[in-house]
């Protein structure tokens, strides 16, 4: 089947973001065991150092890689120069690195770090909106990476800024420009590309369809507004204007939340697998983080806002990325390794590459961990926060056994 590299990038392209990314994860998720939860801070060095760690190495590498193989789904045109994936992934790698370890041990090498991450992100940027000028018709979908994306570019900008404050370099206003970084990397890109790119893998793995797209056209408009009031507030200081930001935030999230259960209740494949359980826990993550944030507005605890980042990042944005990695990879590796045999002799079905034993033990070790620890975190008990992390590491094992995907699967090979 010769089809262009810019519509298929190539295996040996994704690969590597996959690998690099979970690796990220299961690395991430050992390094808990040095923080000690009832000293921690959101700005505290070492928790600064996790986030960037964890949200670049792993959540941004896994959705650049996933990008590479979505971008010509959802747009419908050919990548304008998909090689260019090549060098984004260990650059991200590297930068990650040593953003890692400027902001716990030398923060002189915070800026550097954050240039290298940066020069991948422009170049991924790049490529994104040169292929996006591709585009003849615009749809939400499209609109939903368009508006992440310039998002994104204006978020890593800002965080270029603080770095350059962290490190004594500049003089900036740290805690204003934090949270238009945050609010423009996190919510902005992250939370808009998992809203686009959720309304085309969900419909397409549950079979959902004849369902109204009403509820989140109307999310992206009013959390796009809700994001640049935030960002506004950032600069000009008034509390109203980013109270009101934070309240258009959550009405978007509730509307996308219930965007998702129309989709849960037209769905014509009801099998309960990885795939179901990981979205299910995934936006009850989500709903229970919206829930917590509304009350962090009239209660401003900081266990609480700690709680509700950490079931937001880990529990809603991790299951998100594992849910379907249980998905495109076997499809990935079974395209890779057998669809050149098909009809010349026998081949595994695409269900029989789903590690289905070890993703179920990985599902209870890692959501029951995520429960346990957000406890830990709300009520600022070490002991607590660590038995959740101790299972989350034993969950972490079986996701990098599952995705190793170098080594051919074994009990299906024909
Ligand atoms: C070029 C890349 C980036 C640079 C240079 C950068 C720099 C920074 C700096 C210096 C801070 C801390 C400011 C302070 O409080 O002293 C920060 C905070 C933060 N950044 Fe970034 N950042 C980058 C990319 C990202 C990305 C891609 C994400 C998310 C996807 C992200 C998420 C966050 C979060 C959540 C915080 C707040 C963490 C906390 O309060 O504990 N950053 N960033």
């Amino acid at each position: 089947m010769n089809i262009s590299q810019q519509f298929a990038p190539p295996f040996k392209l994704i690969s590597p973001y996959f690998i690099i990314g979970i690796f990220v994860l299961t690395f991430s998720t050992f390094l808990l065991f040095g923080m000690d939860i009832s000293y921690a801070h959101s700005l505290n060095s070492s928790t600064l150092s996790w986030v960037h760690i964890f949200l670049l190495g792993f959540v941004m590498m896994i959705i650049f890689g996933a990008m590479a193989q979505l971008v010509p789904v959802v747009l419908e045109v050919g990548h304008f120069a998909v090689d260019l994936y090549y060098i984004i992934y260990p650059l991200l790698f590297i930068g990650t690195i040593l953003m890692g370890m400027g902001f716990y041990y030398f923060p002189i090498l915070l800026p550097y770090g954050g240039v290298i991450a940066f020069v991948s992100f422009t170049i991924f940027l790049l490529e994104t909106f040169l292929t996006i000028l591709k585009v003849k018709k615009f749809n939400f979908v499209i609109s939903t990476v368009l508006v992440a994306n310039i998002f994104l570019l204006f978020g890593l900008i800002i965080g270029i800024v603080l770095a350059l404050g962290y490190s004594g370099t500049l003089d900036v206003n740290i805690n204003e420009l934090l949270k238009a970084h945050v609010y423009l990397v996190l919510v902005g890109y992250v939370g808009i590309t998992i809203m686009g790119m959720s309304l085309v893998l969900l419909p397409m793995f549950w079979l959902s369809h004849s369902f109204s797209w009403i509820f989140v056209k109307s999310a992206l408009v009013i959390l796009s507004f809700g994001i640049l009031l935030v960002v506004l507030s950032s600069f000009i200081n008034v509390k109203f204007i980013e109270n009101l930001g934070y309240i258009l935030s959550f009405i978007a999230l509730i509307l996308y939340f219930f965007q998702i259960f129309i989709i849960y209740k037209t769905r014509v494949r009801v099998e309960v697998d990885i795939y179901f359980k990981s979205m299910v826990f995934s936006y009850l993550c989500l709903l229970i983080s919206i829930i917590m944030g509304i009350i962090y507005i009239f209660n401003p605890n900081h266990n609480l806002l700690l709680a509700l980042s950490w079931l937001g990042i880990f529990g809603f944005i991790t299951f998100v990325i594992t849910g379907h990695m249980y998905k495109i990879v076997p499809f990935l590796v079974w395209f890779e390794r057998f669809s050149p045999f098909v009809g010349k002799k026998k081949v595994p079905m695409l269900s029989d590459m789903v590690p289905v034993k070890s993703a179920n033990i990985q599902f209870i070790f890692s959501s029951l961990g995520v429960i346990i620890a957000s406890i830990g975190i709300l009520l600022g008990v070490d002991s607590i926060f660590k038995s959740g992390i101790s299972l989350l590491s034993i969950g972490a094992i079986p996701v990098s056994l599952d995705f190793d995907i170098f080594s051919p699967p074994t009990s299906s090979q024909p």
